[in-house]
């Protein structure tokens, strides 16, 4: 079987397609023929060698991946050659086989294409996490979600929108602009606008009657961490996903102090590790939302297996609204 890998850090390019042989599921493990797998800003930083989180070299990249059991390890009991899977993975979904913890792994819903399972792995569930979990969301609150026609970013948006949020919507470009406004975003905050820590707070305060956001979704960092924390309205919660953006911010914690404000973080793969459980449950919560209509993966491309490194190089240049996929053996439906 064909996969990728990594023998030496660096770009897309750098990795090879290398014929293994089949793999074989362990105990409670699940071997899975991928017919598509999304592609994650953090697949970047794991190629490049800058993620938290790195394998021995060589490995296959990848964590996010949909596809059909072809055979289940020996303790597995809810799964059978045949089922239509998705499953989330530290690295690995690359590949034309891929294994999967069976804990880790969840039945489609009839009517779900490979390509938009693959699509609503990693970022959803972050997204998800990120609202409800760290941010506390309660129904009915506003929610600001930078970097939102990115794959976290509108993910949020659909998520919170599902979730009965008023929703705002920072993102840069007009294009992306459109992006959000056929999510349903109730304003769209222009991140481009000079001066980003008084625009934004101007921004939110005309969308808000000067009240602010209860929840800032982060994956940005840099300016629009410390611009988003001034529009935050009394009691808010800013949760921090990621650095898209590229500087880790630092904050002043008179600031949280005198707005009894929250700043808290997520590690969503800490959560898919420690608590499989709740973690099957927010799938669970996704998948009705899907059946509902509320969450649409928004594929902005699909590439065939051999294009994987202009993919990820998209991505890692930010080009990408919504998701990109690949495919594994031709069309994924
Ligand atoms: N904490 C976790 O567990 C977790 C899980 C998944 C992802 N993440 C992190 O979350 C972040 C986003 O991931 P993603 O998959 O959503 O990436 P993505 O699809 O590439 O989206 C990033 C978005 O950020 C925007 N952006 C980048 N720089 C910007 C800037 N200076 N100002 C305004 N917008 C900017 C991009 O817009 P443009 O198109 O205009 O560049 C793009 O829409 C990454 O840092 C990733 O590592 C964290």
């Amino acid at each position: 079987m064909r996969s990728y890998r990594v023998w030496e850090h660096g770009a897309p390019s750098s990795m090879r397609i290398d014929i293994l042989p089949d793999l074989a599921p362990g105990p409670g493990e699940l071997l899975v023929d991928v017919k598509a797998a999304g592609i994650n800003f953090p697949d970047t930083l794991v190629i490049s060698g800058k993620y938290q989180v790195l394998p021995p070299r060589p490995f296959t990249p990848g964590k996010d991946f949909a596809g059909v059991i072809r055979a289940v390890g020996p303790n597995v009991t809810d799964f059978a050659p045949g089922d239509r899977v998705m499953a989330q993975v530290e690295n690995g979904a690359f590949a034309e086989q891929a294994i999967a913890r069976a804990d880790q792994t969840y039945k489609l819903p009839d009517g779900m294409s490979f390509t938009a399972a693959a699509a609503m792995g990693l970022v959803y569930q972050t997204a998800h996490f990120a609202l409800v979990e760290r941010g506390q969301y309660k129904r009915g609150e506003t929610v600001l979600v930078g970097g939102a026609a990115g794959g976290v970013g509108l993910a949020a948006v659909q998520i919170a929108k599902g979730l009965g949020a008023r929703v705002l919507a920072g993102v840069r470009s007009p294009q992306e602009g459109a992006v959000v406004r056929e999510a349903g975003v109730d304003a769209v905050i222009d991140l481009s606008a000079p001066d980003l820590r008084e625009s934004l707070r101007a921004q939110v305060h005309k969308a808000t009657d000067g009240r602010g956001v209860d929840v800032v979704l982060d994956p940005l960092g840099a300016e629009f961490f410390s611009a988003a924390l001034r529009a935050m309205a009394w009691c808010g919660r800013l949760v921090v996903i990621g650095f898209a953006a590229g500087d880790i911010p630092s904050v002043k914690v008179n600031y949280l102090l005198v707005k009894n404000i929250a700043v808290s973080g997520l590690q969503w793969s800490d959560y898919r590790d420690r608590t499989p459980v709740r973690v099957h449950a927010v799938q669970s919560e996704l998948f009705d939302l899907w059946r509902a209509g509320a969450v649409k993966p928004y594929i902005m491309r699909e590439f065939a297996f051999g294009e994987l490194a202009d993919a990820l190089h998209l991505v890692s240049e930010g080009k990408v609204h919504g998701k990109a996929v690949i495919t594994v053996n031709g069309t994924a439906s």
